[in-house]
């Protein structure tokens, strides 16, 4: 079987980190040959030309074809698997409205062209920031696909989360299990420990040992520490994530065609889970069954955490109000 994937944003950076993961099987296995589409603006075109001749010098065997294209009809036409990383940076001087308009501006088109060109059981993941409001303008632009074949990543910030847990406890991280984020990638998400575990054990009970009082632990150094990850990497590394997102986006679509065994996170459409408004695209614990995500279902929210939840959709509410303000949604 060959599958067509659609990458926009090819010629970026965490285009080039992902493009060479999917090309060894990293996404699909070893078995599923993989038709690339490099889907960038002009100027960014020589830059994913240029990674296409890489690829040719990997000598994939799972790669049948790359195209470069600078056209969303070529681009997004038979994809499968879209995925959205290229999206407008903040520039100087350049306000909250602007950035959504300007990303709206792209969003919006691109969800009109896959309704238009992909195949019909198109599955697509939004990485290009804001996320969450250009996944839903997105979704809303692209008639006839139902919205819940769209979703924005907030796996990385569920694997810092994870990390930053294993680390404090000195346990592997694959030991840390359940720590879903809540609402928008962005500083107002909620990295919720309530019923992570660690081993098996309540995370909250082997945390107490070393922390000692956990709320405050988790109020001030865990949610801030995750929340800001992606400034500190800037400050550290001098460039923003680059190959940890490619990373967390490559597990993201892996586990949404081939299913998980125990939650994760990502957001996808709400239709009133948790109090969520409906049409929201708003990160939850989900599980992904026959290439769908689930919303985990029942769960009890406390009060902390519910209040973490609202302001973080508010949020969401806010920028999803700014683009219909626009007449862009
Ligand atoms: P980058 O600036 O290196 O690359 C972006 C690429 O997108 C550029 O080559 C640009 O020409 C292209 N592009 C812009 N508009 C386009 C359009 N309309 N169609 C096709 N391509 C277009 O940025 P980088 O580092 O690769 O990051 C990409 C996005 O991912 C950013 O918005 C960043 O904020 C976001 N991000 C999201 C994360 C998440 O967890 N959701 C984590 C890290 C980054």
């Amino acid at each position: 079987m060959t599958t067509t994937i659609t990458l926009t944003g090819a010629g970026g950076q965490i285009g080039y980190a992902l493009l060479f993961r999917i090309a060894a099987g990293d996404l699909l296995g070893p078995d599923e040959k993989v038709r690339l589409r490099l889907l960038e603006i002009p100027q960014g075109l020589g830059a994913a030309e240029g990674a296409a001749l890489e690829l040719q010098d990997g000598a994939f065997g799972l790669l049948e074809h790359v195209e470069v294209t600078d056209d969303p009809a070529v681009g997004f036409d038979g994809c499968d698997l879209a995925l959205l990383v290229g999206a407008r940076p903040r520039g100087p001087g350049m306000e909250r409205g602007d950035l959504l308009a300007a990303n709206a501006g792209i969003f919006g088109p691109q969800g009109a062209a896959i309704a238009a060109h992909a195949s019909s059981d198109v599955r697509v993941t939004v990485v290009g920031n804001p996320a969450n409001t250009n996944a839903l303008i997105a979704a809303a632009s692209a008639d006839g696909v139902p919205a819940e074949r769209f979703s924005a990543l907030t796996r990385l910030d569920e694997n810092r989360a994870r990390a930053q847990l294993a680390q404090t406890l000195a346990v592997p991280v694959d030991t840390v299990r359940r720590v879903p984020i809540w609402g928008n990638h962005s500083a107002t998400q909620f990295p919720d420990v309530t019923y992570a575990t660690v081993g098996g054990r309540p995370v909250t009970d082997a945390l107490e040992a070393i922390v000692g009082d956990v709320p405050t632990w988790l109020d001030e150094t865990f949610i801030p520490r995750v929340a800001k990850r992606g400034a500190e990497i800037i400050q550290v590394r001098g460039s923003s994530s680059v190959a940890s997102a490619a990373n967390a986006t490559i597990e993201h679509v892996r586990d949404w065609v081939r299913g998980t065994d125990d939650w994760t996170s990502a957001a996808v459409v709400s239709y009133g889970e948790y109090g969520v408004p409906e049409g929201l695209i708003s990160s939850f614990p989900v599980r992904s069954v026959d290439g769908e995500w689930r919303i985990v279902e029942g769960l009890e929210i406390s009060d902390r955490a519910r209040a973490r939840i609202d302001a973080s959709v508010a949020e969401l509410v806010e920028e999803r109000d700014a683009v219909r303000a626009l007449g862009m949604l």
